[in-house]
């Protein structure tokens, strides 16, 4: 049984040295240690034994199962380091190899001057409305006091769908749709695209954006028209920006204004942006007309507001000193990357 014992022991450190992969050890413990394994069936013949052979063949065995344990375990650890070292070395990265190059997009001029405008009437408690660009002729000239005939609606200028739909031509239809379902106080910004049948030059485009603001409430007046716009242009601007009121004509406000700010060039001495006049026209404004309020079922009697419309393409040349209009359009990488 002693010559058994050594045997397999010897079997073992042979066994072990032939031994690649870390699943290979395991079958060697279930051959060798296993319940049905070669040690297990020579510690079964131990019934044999006499008294006296029992407790030294006893300490014998157990000796060997150690022994084994330990050829076993022993190999298993360098198998797997070896396998460990393997996978890593084919995992391999080098980390001074170039990387994979994404390009960003940016966001548009036109983009970041819409946003910026609107931060500055969101600090004001104005809310953002929207309407459809594809709008009936009602709200675009009829409720706006626009009507049949006025040079406005030519179709030089306007895009007819049909003779009541129109691609809109500024964003003052929102103000009738925003009126006609809300009471006021009313404080609300419309940024969107307008359409006009005009030729493209270095001021022209048939689609350009246009901001509108409109204010409904107890006791507005002129003043607060002028408050808001002057804070407004200095924001956009900076804070040595002035404003100056024209008066003009538009059939829904009275009285109405063209609006300019003082040349964010040239800071009111005359240069080629601002034409040498010191000043560059930015929106129209007035005080909402009382024939526009009773359209929309709001008493002119009890309420007043006024109403604003900004051109964003004029605004963002002025931002960024672009001199033609055309580059916002043109969506070329290198003119947009510096933005
Ligand atoms: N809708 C006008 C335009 O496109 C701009 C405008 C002028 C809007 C006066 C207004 C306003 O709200 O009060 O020329």
């Amino acid at each position: 049984m002693k010559q058994k014992l050594a045997e397999i022991v010897k079997q073992v450190e042979e066994s072990v040295k032939s031994v690649t992969e870390a699943k290979d050890i395991e079958q060697l413990r279930v051959k060798y240690l296993g319940k049905k394994g070669e040690l297990t069936l020579v510690l079964r013949g131990m019934g044999a034994l006499t008294p006296e052979e029992r407790p030294l063949i006893g300490k014998m065995a157990n000796d060997v199962r150690e022994k084994i344990e330990f050829l076993i375990n022993d190999a298993f650890e360098k198998i797997s380091e070896n396998e460990n070292i393997e996978k890593l070395k084919k995992e391999k990265i080098d980390v001074t190899m170039p990387g994979t190059k994404y390009t960003l997009g940016k966001k548009h001029p036109l983009t970041l001057v819409i946003e910026e405008i609107e931060n500055v009437f969101l600090g004001l408690g104005y809310k953002i409305a929207e309407g459809p660009e594809v709008e009936l002729d009602y709200y675009n000239f009829e409720a706006l006091n626009i009507q049949e005939g006025h040079p406005a609606r030519d179709e030089q200028d306007t895009f007819y769908i049909s003779k009541e739909v129109v691609l809109r031509t500024q964003t003052s239809p929102v103000q009738i749709r925003v009126m006609e379902k809300s009471e006021p106080p009313i404080k609300i910004i419309c940024p969107g695209r307008v359409y006009r049948s005009d030729a493209v030059d270095a001021t022209h485009s048939p689609v350009f954006h246009q901001i509108e603001g409109l204010v409904v409430d107890k006791g507005i007046t002129m003043a607060d028209l002028r408050g808001t716009l002057e804070i407004f242009a200095k924001s956009m601007f900076g804070q040595d920006t002035k404003i100056r009121f024209r008066p003009h004509h538009f059939p829904f406000t009275e009285p109405s204004a063209e609006v300019d700010v003082s040349c964010w060039n040239c800071h009111g001495e005359g240069c080629k942006v601002c034409r040498g006049e010191g000043w560059v026209e930015i929106l129209g404004a007035g005080m909402v007309h009382p024939k526009v309020l009773k359209n929309c079922g709001i008493d002119p009697e009890i309420y007043s507001g006024f109403a604003f419309g900004l051109g964003v393409e004029r605004t963002a040349m002025g931002r960024f000193n672009i001199d033609d209009l055309r580059l916002l359009y043109e969506n070329d990488v290198r003119f947009l990357n510096q933005f």
